[in-house]
């Protein structure tokens, strides 16, 4: 999809369909009141006698019978009550728009920047939610037909003109997110541990970026026995993988004396059965997506170099299946972890704490200074939040605010969740410093503060995205269903931040 910029009146754009948006209880204003004008009123025509009411995810096509050299048809569409609004939701509302675009077989789309009211209405969200709106998981299916088509222009006028690098940034993000989405969605027999290192490895070459794939013997040379531990039950070997972008260091010299090293940390599980600890059958296919972090942080990075953000930031990667295979672990096992802590497993479902841990352990020892993780770590941040939004931990406030504004600039939402020394108690084992797993409580906080044991006192966010990454509720029809992409355009708005480059 091509995206440009101009300031031709909207009543003046040869496109097949012209966006429009509206919010509950608002009338239009600016430049959609003009177009209106033109049109006759038949727009606030419809508002007025409620056939569209501006509901989020609403979208009405409406016939212009207009001149030869105008917009073919008006699309208005929803973005719900203003005081409900933010970078999410506005995302989503575009997304939408997208979709019923393709579905309508529109080719060219102009779409018209709202006025005043509404502010968020910004070049970002508007490109990344069209572009998201894109999105086609790629079908196995032989034969078969798409069911929507391909937008082939998007043109925005009323954002200004020389705005083409936000557009393009923008329009990376959404690429990025979909690239993540399409992962998720990825068969586990074919997004293997080995094929992740080979993705990893493709963004290493196109961008000359450093990367360092381990594999079983560099991981018991390493002591990486948590992971190990994980990837015993399964024929397939775990793979180590970190990138590093070099961006604070101009010229390629050596980084300048504590400068920041951003590590974005995944969960690459490629498949998790549970292992021993084996999951129920129904809906275990699910458990394909759960290298959603990884994949949103081999997307984050891959944008972070193309666009040479000025800092350092590595990606690691712990990638496995955990399967239930003949030299599985047990529960009751216990392992030595890379840094040392010994670790009883008395779940082997609760795995991705342990491949996280020897990850974060990896990452400290590469020179990490900062450190956010995303996992699809525990059903109970569905419980906690539900869909939408990632549920967070962090040891650190400043470190925290940073994230949070992350998140907010990215309408990627995350959500805090405290860590009360009370809970302490809670990993303790009889036999070992740690286990990895208890019941009860508070799953997505122990979940959380596991990982934190790791962190060697650096600044440190865990995302848990189980949730937030697939949405599952089909009545939940404002949270991108299926595989959404969560953490991508938060690691990139993250890293960029951290870098002063912000825009
Ligand atoms: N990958 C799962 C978490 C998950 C559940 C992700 C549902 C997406 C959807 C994780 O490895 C897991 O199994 N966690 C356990 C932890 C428990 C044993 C402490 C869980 O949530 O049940
Ligand atoms: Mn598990
Ligand atoms: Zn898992």
């Amino acid at each position: 999809m091509k995206i440009s910029l101009v300031a031709t009146p909207p009543a003046e754009l040869p496109v097949d369909a012209l966006a429009v948006a509206v919010a509950t209880g608002q009338r239009l204003s600016g430049a959609s009141l003009e177009l209106d004008k033109a049109l006759g009123g038949v727009l606030s025509e419809m508002i007025a006698s409620a056939e569209f009411r501006g509901r989020i995810h609403e979208v009405l096509p409406v016939p212009t019978h207009g001149g030869k050299a105008g917009p073919r048809r008006v699309i208005l569409y929803g973005v719900g009550a203003i005081n409900d609004l933010d970078g999410q939701r506005l995302r989503s509302a575009h997304h939408e728009l997208i979709r019923a675009s393709r579905t309508y077989g529109y080719k060219r789309i102009g779409l018209v920047r709202a006025d005043p009211p509404l502010a968020m209405h910004t070049l970002r969200a508007v490109v990344e939610g069209c572009v998201m709106g894109t999105f086609e998981r790629r079908s196995r299916q032989t034969g078969a037909q798409p069911e929507r088509r391909e937008i082939e222009e998007l043109v925005l006028t009323g954002f200004g003109l020389g705005r083409e690098h936000e557009v393009v940034a923008a329009q990376e993000n959404g690429e990025a997110t979909n690239r993540t989405r399409e992962w998720q969605n990825a068969p586990p027999n074919e997004l293997t541990p080995e094929a992740l290192a080979q993705e990893a490895t493709r963004i290493a070459q196109r961008h000359g970026l450093e990367i360092e794939v381990l594999g079983p013997e560099e991981l018991r040379t390493g002591g990486y026995n948590l992971l190990l531990g994980v990837a015993a039950g399964s024929a397939k070997p775990p793979r180590l993988i970190r990138l590093r972008h070099r961006g604070g260091h101009p010229g390629g010299g050596p980084a300048p004396a504590g400068a920041p090293v951003l590590a974005l940390v995944g969960k690459g599980v490629t498949f998790d059965s549970g292992g021993i600890s084996i999951k129920p059958a129904e809906s275990m296919s699910m458990m394909k997506s759960d290298m959603a972090g990884a994949a949103a942080v081999l997307s984050a990075i891959d944008v972070i170099a193309a666009r040479k953000v000025p800092l350092d930031v590595m990606a690691v990667i712990a990638a496995t299946e955990n399967m239930p295979g003949p030299s599985a672990q047990r529960p009751g096992d216990v392992q030595v972890s890379a840094d040392g802590k010994t670790v009883e497993i008395v779940n082997t479902d609760a795995e991705g704490r342990l491949v996280l841990a020897d990850a974060l352990t990896h990452a400290l020892r590469n020179g990490a200074t900062h450190i956010i993780d995303l996992a699809t770590l525990t059903g109970a941040a569905k419980i906690a939040i539900g869909h939408a939004a990632s549920a967070a931990v962090s040891n650190d406030d400043n470190f925290w605010a940073l994230v949070e504004k992350a998140s907010t600039e990215a309408g990627d939402r995350v959500w805090r969740l405290p860590i009360y020394a009370d809970y302490r108690v809670l990993l303790r084992s009889q036999i070992a410093d740690l286990r990895n797993a208890e019941y009860g409580e508070a799953g997505t906080i122990l979940g959380g503060m596991f990982i934190g044991e790791f962190t060697g006192g650096k600044p440190w966010a865990h995302v848990d995205i189980a949730s937030s990454s697939w949405n599952t509720n089909t009545e939940l029809t404002t949270v991108l269903r299926g595989p959404s992409g969560a953490g991508t355009r938060l690691c990139i708005s993250l890293a960029e931040l951290m870098s002063g480059a912000e825009r």
